[in-house]
C-alpha cells in the first residue's frame, strides 16, 4: 500500500475519512490505517489494506466460498482461469487495455482483481498509471501480492466490498471489472459504486458471463451464486446506474462491455 494512494479511499464505517498510516515512508508493508473522522482502524498486512474487516456476508454463494478459499485461489491462475477464460491470456491484456485506454497519471482500480492477473500486468506494462487492485478474498490478495513480488512492481491492495467501494466520490479515471459481475448478488449496486466513485467521463470495462442457451444450466448455476445477465439487462444496469455510452463485443460465453461515467 502506498502512502500516496490512501487520500483516494474512504471510511467504509464512517463513509468520510481520510485515512491515515502510523508508520512512516512510501510503501507501508505493516501497521494500522485509522480514519480520521471516525478513528476506525483497519490493518495493513504484507502491504494489503483491510477494510473489510473479518466481517463475512451471512450467506455467502458456493461460488464465492471457493473464491475465499486458500486451496482455489492458489490454484486459480494456472487451473481455474484458463478452463473458463475466452480468449488465451495475451489476446485477453490487448483487448481489455484497447478499451479502457490507459493515460499517464490515472488511477485505475481493477475491481475484484482476484489473483491479481491484469492490475500486475497494468501496472508493469504502464509504469505512469496508479493501479489499486479490490476484493473481498484475503487468499486470492495473497497470491496477487505474491504476483506483485515477483514481478517487481506495485499496486495498492485493499481487501473490500464491491457493493460499498471504499473510495471518494469521483476518485479515480477507470474500473476494470473481469469475470467477476455475475458472482455479485446485487450487480446494480455495484454498478451504482463504481459510477459514484468514477471522475465524469471516466470508464467502466467489464467482462462477464453471457446467459447460456439451456436455461435449466443457468438456474443451477444462479443456485450456485453465477447469475448471467443478457446485453439487455446490462445495458439498462449501466443507464440506471449513470453509465453511458454503452459499447460491447460479444466472444460467447462473454461479453466485454464498455461505458463512461456521465
Ligand atoms: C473469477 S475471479 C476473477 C478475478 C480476476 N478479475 C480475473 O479476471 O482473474 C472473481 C473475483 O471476484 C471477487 N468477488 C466476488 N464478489 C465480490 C464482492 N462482493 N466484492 C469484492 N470482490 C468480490 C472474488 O473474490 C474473486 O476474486
Amino acid at each position: 500500500m502506498r502512502r500516496s494512494s490512501l487520500p483516494l479511499l474512504r471510511c467504509p464505517r464512517c463513509r468520510r475519512g481520510p485515512l491515515l498510516a502510523e508508520s512512516d515512508g512510501e510503501a507501508i508493508h505493516f501497521g494500522p490505517a485509522r480514519c480520521a473522522s471516525c478513528a476506525a482502524v483497519y490493518p495493513i498486512a504484507e502491504g494489503i489494506l483491510d477494510l473489510a474487516g473479518g466481517e463475512t456476508r451471512p450467506r455467502r454463494s458456493l461460488a464465492q466460498w471457493l473464491m475465499e478459499s486458500t486451496v482455489v485461489a492458489r490454484a486459480y491462475e494456472r487451473s481455474v482461469r484458463p478452463f473458463f477464460a475466452g480468449l488465451d491470456a495475451e489476446s485477453e491484456q490487448l483487448l481489455l487495455r484497447a478499451l479502457l485506454a490507459p493515460q499517464a497519471g490515472e488511477a485505475i482500480l481493477d475491481l475484484s482483481c482476484g489473483s491479481g492477473i491484469h492490475a500486475c500486468r497494468m501496472a508493469h506494462d504502464t509504469g505512469e498509471l496508479r493501479v489499486l487492485g479490490l476484493d473481498r478474498s484475503a487468499p486470492m490478495l495473497h497470491e496477487a501480492a505474491h504476483h506483485l513480488t515477483e514481478a517487481g512492481t506495485t499496486v495498492d491492495l485493499i481487501r473490500g466490498e464491491a457493493a460499498d467501494l471504499p473510495f471518494g466520490d469521483a476518485s479515480l479515471d477507470a474500473v476494470l471489472n473481469v469475470a467477476s459481475l455475475h458472482l455479485y448478488p446485487d450487480p446494480a449496486a455495484v454498478l451504482r459504486q463504481v459510477a459514484r466513485v468514477l471522475v465524469p467521463g471516466g470508464r467502466l470495462v467489464c467482462a462477464t458471463l453471457l446467459p447460456e442457451r439451456l436455461q435449466p444450466l443457468d438456474r443451477l448455476e444462479a443456485r450456485a451464486g453465477v447469475h448471467r445477465y443478457d446485453e439487455t439487462t446490462l445495458r439498462s444496469l449501466c443507464e440506471s446506474a449513470g453509465l453511458q455510452r454503452f459499447e460491447r463485443i460479444r466472444l460467447a460465453p462473454w461479453i466485454v462491455f464498455r461505458a463512461e461515467r456521465a
